[in-house]
């Protein structure tokens, strides 16, 4: 270990959908709702959702072989993967054991998951961060996924218009350069306001004691509680990071927000005072993807040539917890 401070580049960006997709049209079969109701108050015209045995750890596989693709970095050159992720389908092992192990690494790398819903990204950035800022690894992969579509409950119509699957994957290494890329980083979490999102597991009692109360294991969440907390603290949230960096809104050439609401990336991007083009929106067609939704964001509007490279952005994410963070990175030619 050494006592340097190593600067971090981000190498690759890779992202993963799955293909069935559901709009918001096909939703009204299954309660009373409209095309209409949801895309003017969210966004949202439609998701993608697994279907079969597909899940989340396929879908953090092929997001991360794109991001290793475009790091240039094999899989048996990481050093640790994290994978972040509020909707796994196991709880053990963690999504980033079966991703070492799908990746055909045998080098007995430590993997762990976060979960910090959709600020996962953000908080794996950061975890990654002081890894390879003290030296300890090198090469380190974030696999960011979650397939929501199996925990939501399909007749309640404030959840389950929302969310859509994904998966986002992002590989940091050690600046050879000299050059960092995250020139800002910073989390955060208020636990007194969690029941506002929460996932209970359901779990079973040991017939010789009194038993618990019962749970349905579904997503929960206090939509407008969600809308009122976030629209209050976000913008000022993302205007103090420019602050602690030592930059004004104008530096940035992008801002790659979490995507949950519309409305709530608007009030963001107002407050910087951006022009639609410096923001990049894709909920219209994926609706809230949790901890994929930014590298989901980045890695596609890279690919349609609606964010171009060698530039910065700012990256900032919430979710349940409730959980926030925030980054700005610079974003190099070839990453994604
Ligand atoms: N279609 C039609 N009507 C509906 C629907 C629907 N899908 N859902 C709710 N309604 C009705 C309600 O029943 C209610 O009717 P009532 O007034 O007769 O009782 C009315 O619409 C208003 O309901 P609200 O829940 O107050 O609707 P709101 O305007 O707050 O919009 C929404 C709901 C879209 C969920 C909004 O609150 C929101 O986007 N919140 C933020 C959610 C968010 O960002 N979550 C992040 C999660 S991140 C993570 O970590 C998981």
């Amino acid at each position: 270990m050494t006592n340097n401070y190593i600067p971090v580049k981000i190498a690759g960006v890779g992202y993963s959908l799955p293909e069935t997709v559901i709009t918001n049209d096909d939703l009204t079969k299954l309660y009373d709702t409209s095309d209409e109701w949801i895309y003017s108050r969210t966004g949202i015209k439609e998701r993608r959702l697994v279907s079969g045995d597909e899940d989340a750890i396929d879908l953090g596989l092929v997001a991360a072989e794109n991001a290793l693709k475009k790091s240039g970095i094999k899989p048996e050159e990481l050093d640790l993967i994290i994978a972040a992720s509020s909707a796994p389908p196991q709880l053990y092992p963690a999504i980033a054991c079966h991703i070492q192990s799908r990746l055909g690494i045998e080098t007995d790398i430590p993997a762990f998951d976060i979960t910090a819903a959709c600020s996962g990204l953000i908080y794996g950035m950061h975890v990654a961060k002081g890894f390879i800022n003290s030296g300890i690894y090198k090469n380190i992969l974030i696999v960011a996924t979650d397939n929501n579509s199996r925990y939501l409950d399909w007749s309640d119509r404030g959840t389950s218009i929302l969310f859509g699957d994904g998966a986002g994957a992002m590989v940091l290494t050690a600046a050879e350069d000299g050059v960092d890329d995250i020139l800002y980083i910073d989390i955060k979490a208020k636990g007194s306001i969690g029941e506002l999102i929460y996932k209970d597991n359901v779990g079973q009692n040991c017939p010789l004691v009194e038993p618990c109360s019962e749970h349905d294991g579904f997503i929960h969440m206090n939509g407008r509680g969600v809308y009122t907390f976030v629209a209050k603290i976000l913008p000022k949230y993302v205007e103090d990071l420019l602050e602690h960096a030592g930059m004004k809104a104008e530096d940035i050439d992008y801002l790659i927000p979490h995507q949950a609401n519309l409305r709530i990336i608007q009030a963001v991007q107002e407050r910087l005072g951006y022009s639609d083009d410096k923001v990049v929106t894709n909920i219209k067609y994926y609706g809230n993807t949790s901890a994929a939704s930014i590298p989901i964001a980045l890695a596609e509007s890279v690919e349609k040539g609606n964010v171009k490279l060698d530039t910065t952005a700012i990256l900032c994410g919430f979710g349940a917890g409730m959980t926030w963070g925030g980054a700005i990175v610079r974003l190099r030619e070839g990453i994604c």
